[in-house]
C-alpha cells in the first residue's frame, strides 16, 4: 500500500504550517480538501497538506461550506459524523466524506480520483437531509447483500410479481421487481415515505402499497391476492419442478385445484420432469444447505476431474452470493481446453448414473455462436451447455433429492466463476444499463455494438465490470 511510505508521525509536534503562504500552482481548481485532525494527529495532517498542495490540490484549513471532499483517518463513522454535523454545515450532504484511501489513491494518481463507494464513510444515522447518496436505478450499481431491511414491503411486492406474471402482465410486474430491489439495497428500513424521495423506481402504486403496510402493517391488495383461489392454485402448481404458468393456468381452466386432482385425472399427461418433480416433491422444496451444497461440489468435483485432470468447478447462483440456502445448487464446470468442455456435461452425467444418484437430467447442449451477436434475451447463460438435474445425497437424516444447475461455458467466454451467479434482478440490469447506457450487448462477454459486433476479450468478471464503467460488485453484494 501506498500509505505505508507515508511517515507516521508519533510524537506532537508543534502546530502544521498553517498560516505559511502558498506557492504550488493549484491544478484541481474545482476540489477543495479538508484533512479531519482527529486520529491523523497535527504534524501528519501537516505533512500530507503539504504532499498534496504540492501535488496541486487545494487543501483547507478551515472546514467551510467550500470544502468538497472531507477526508478523515477515523474510520468510525459515528464519532466523525456527530463532530461534522455540529459545524452547522449547509453544504454537509454535498461534501464528500471519505477516508484516507480515497487521499492516497488521488496522492498515488496526482490527480482526484473518482468517489467510489468503498472510499466513502458512511453517516451510521441518516437523515432525510443528508440522504443523498444516489441510489442508482441499475441493480448492477447497487450493493445488495442478503440482510434485506425491508422484507416486510419486498415480501409484499413479491405477492404482487407473481400475480402480474400470472396474468401475463409484464410492466407492473417488472415495476414491483425493481421496487424490490431497490429496498433489499438500502442500508436501513423505510420508517416513513419521506425518506423515499430520492430512491428511485418508486411509482405511484408501489408507494401506495407501502403506505398500506407502514400503516396498518399489511396490504389489503395483497391479502386480497393471497386469498383468492386461483393465486394460491397456480402457486401451488408452479412450485411443481417442470410447472411453468402456462401449464398451471391449463390445470387450473380444467377445473384441478389440488395435486391428488392432477395425479388422478387420466387426461394429463406429465412430462419426465413434471412425474419427477412430483417424484420428489417434498424433498426438492426443503431449501438447500451450504453443508450439502458443498457435499454436491465434491461428488461433481470428482466426476469432472475423472475426466479431464484440468477441470475446473465453481460454485454459482446464490451460494456464491453468501446465502445460506437455497432452492437448488449451481455449478459452472469447464477446462481450459477449448471445445472440450462441450462433452463434459454429458461425461459427468454418465458417471453420477453409474454412482446411482442419478434421480433425473435434462441435458441441453451448447447453442453458442461466438460469429453471432448476443441475443437480448434476459438469461445470460441461455446458449451454453447446460443440464437441470435431480441427485440423491446423503445428509444425516439419511439419503434426500436436491436439484443441481450444471453449466458449462467454453473457458474464454467465461472464465471462471463468472456469470450464473444472479441474482436475476442483477443480472438483468447489467445488460439493461450495458445496452442502454454504454450501447453494448452483453451475454457473458461485454461486446461493442458498433461495428459489427466486435466481441471484447473478457478476462475476468473485473473486467467486465470495469470495462462497463461499474465499480467492482462482490458477489455477497449482488442479491439485489
Ligand atoms: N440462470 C440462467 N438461465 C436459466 C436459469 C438460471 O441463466 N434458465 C442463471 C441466472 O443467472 C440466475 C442463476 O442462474 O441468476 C441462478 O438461478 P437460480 O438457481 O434459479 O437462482 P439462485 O439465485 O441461485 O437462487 P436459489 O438460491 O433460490 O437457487
Ligand atoms: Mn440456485
Ligand atoms: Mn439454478
Amino acid at each position: 500500500m501506498f500509505r505505508s511510505i507515508l511517515p507516521r508521525a508519533r510524537k506532537r509536534s508543534k502546530p502544521a504550517e498553517a498560516g505559511v503562504p502558498r506557492h504550488e500552482e493549484v491544478k484541481f481548481e474545482d476540489i477543495r480538501l479538508y484533512l479531519v485532525e482527529r486520529k491523523m494527529g497535527s504534524s501528519r495532517r501537516g505533512f500530507l497538506t503539504q504532499l498534496a498542495r504540492s501535488k496541486g490540490f487545494i487543501v483547507e484549513d478551515i472546514l467551510s461550506n467550500d470544502v468538497t471532499h472531507v477526508v478523515s483517518e477515523d474510520n468510525q463513522p459515528s464519532p466523525l459524523w456527530t463532530w461534522l454535523r455540529g459545524r452547522g454545515l449547509k453544504d454537509l450532504p454535498r461534501m464528500h466524506v471519505v477516508d484516507i484511501s480515497w487521499f492516497t489513491e488521488s496522492m498515488r494518481a496526482s490527480r482526484p480520483v473518482a468517489v467510489e463507494t468503498r472510499h466513502r464513510i458512511q453517516d451510521t444515522f441518516p437523515t432525510a437531509a443528508t440522504h443523498v447518496v444516489t441510489v442508482s436505478q441499475y441493480a448492477c450499481q447497487r450493493r445488495t447483500t442478503t440482510e434485506n431491511k425491508n422484507k416486510i414491503f419486498t415480501d409484499a411486492f413479491e405477492v404482487l410479481v407473481d400475480n402480474y406474471d400470472f396474468n401475463e402482465v409484464t410492466g407492473p410486474s417488472l415495476a414491483f421487481s425493481r421496487a424490490a430491489s431497490v429496498l433489499k439495497s438500502l442500508p436501513w428500513t423505510v420508517q416513513s415515505l419521506d425518506t423515499t424521495h430520492n430512491l428511485p423506481c418508486l411509482g405511484e402504486h408501489t408507494k401506495a402499497v407501502m403506505e398500506e403496510i407502514l400503516r396498518y402493517g399489511r396490504s389489503f391488495e395483497v391479502e386480497k391476492i393471497l386469498a383468492d383461489e386461483r393465486y394460491q392454485t397456480l402457486k401451488l402448481f408452479t412450485s411443481v419442478f417442470g410447472v411453468g404458468p402456462k401449464t398451471a393456468e391449463k390445470w387450473y381452466r380444467r377445473g384441478l385445484r389440488s395435486f391428488s386432482h392432477v395425479l388422478t385425472d387420466p387426461s394429463i399427461h406429465l412430462n419426465r420432469m413434471q412425474r419427477s418433480g412430483f417424484l420428489h416433491y417434498g424433498d426438492i422444496s426443503r431449501a438447500v444447505s451450504k453443508a450439502e451444497a458443498r457435499a454436491l461440489g465434491n461428488i461433481i468435483d470428482e466426476a469432472a476431474h475423472a475426466i479431464t485432470p484440468d477441470a475446473v468447478l465453481a460454485l454459482t447462483g446464490g451460494f456464491r452470493r453468501g446465502k445460506e440456502f437455497g432452492h437448488d445448487v449451481d455449478f459452472i464446470v469447464t477446462t481450459p481446453e477449448l471445445g472440450k468442455e462441450e462433452s463434459l456435461l454429458p461425461i459427468i452425467i454418465d458417471r453420477l448414473k453409474q454412482q446411482g444418484i442419478l434421480l433425473f437430467s435434462d441435458y441441453h447442449p451448447s447453442t453458442f455462436d461466438a460469429t453471432r451477436p448476443p441475443s437480448r434475451s434476459f438469461e445470460a447463460m441461455d446458449h451454453f451447455a447446460k443440464c437441470f438435474l435431480i441427485l440423491a445425497v446423503e445428509d444425516r437424516r439419511g439419503w434426500r433429492a436436491v436439484r443441481v444447475d450444471l453449466v458449462s461455458p467454453p473457458w474464454i467466454v467465461s472464465p471462471l466463476p463468472s456469470g450464473w451467479t444472479g441474482s436475476r434482478q442483477f443480472e438483468r440490469d447489467l445488460r439493461r444499463l450495458a445496452r442502454l447506457e454504454r450501447r453494448m450487448l452483453l451475454d457473458t462477454t461485454p461486446c461493442s455494438t458498433k461495428p459489427r459486433y466486435r466481441f471484447l476479450a473478457a478476462v475476468t468478471e473485473k473486467d467486465i465490470f470495469a470495462h462497463l464503467g461499474l465499480e467492482y460488485i462482490e458477489p455477497w453484494q449482488r442479491n439485489a
